[in-house]
């Protein structure tokens, strides 16, 4: 990896989409991580990061949901071109479509962070399951991990307090 990477942001989300892939690391350094994600078709959780975040629409609108500190859900639009900072420790959730992509700037985990990822009851908005994840490296695709294990998991997405169950993704 070069030293100083200069990296063109609309040919790189060219070539994430022609790989396929979801996510395409830029950089990762102690304090500094870049990367650029392409957006789900599907997307209900909420992540946690122990890190700042910054993110940026290279193409297509995203809307954030991400919780209050009194735990009420919000939605921030972040139209093409548009960039916004998200506080360490926000439970957010980045919806976009696949054909939307978003660089995201964070840094790398210090020895003992944790990220985590929460689904909530989409009837009663009570907390329905928690994930957590040690982030070594964001090539790993951590989203994609944590969403295999809840959704394999119909314990994990019924809410214990009303019942509802959170539907599973349509296959794509
Ligand atoms: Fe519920």
């Amino acid at each position: 990896m070069l030293l100083m990477p200069v990296v063109n942001l609309q040919e790189h989300a060219q070539l994430l989409a022609e790989s396929g892939k979801r996510v395409s690391v830029l950089w990762q350094h102690p304090d500094t991580l870049a990367f650029i994600a392409r957006g789900r078709e599907y997307r209900s959780e909420f992540h946690i990061n122990p890190s700042d975040e910054t993110m940026y629409m290279i193409k297509g609108d995203m809307h954030l949901h991400y919780r209050t500190a009194e735990g009420k859900e919000e939605i921030a639009l972040i139209a093409e071109g548009a960039i916004i900072y998200t506080p360490a420790g926000t439970p957010h959730s980045p919806r976009f479509a696949p054909e939307a992509f978003a660089l995201i700037s964070e840094r790398k985990r210090r020895a003992g962070e944790v990220d985590r990822f929460r689904w909530y009851c989409p009837k009663c908005d009570e907390l329905l399951h928690e994930e957590t994840f040690v982030v070594h490296d964001y090539a790993e695709d951590p989203v994609s991990k944590a969403y295999r294990k809840f959704f394999d998991s119909e314990i994990y997405r019924t809410c214990k307090k009303c019942g509802a169950m959170m539907p599973a993704p349509q296959a794509t």
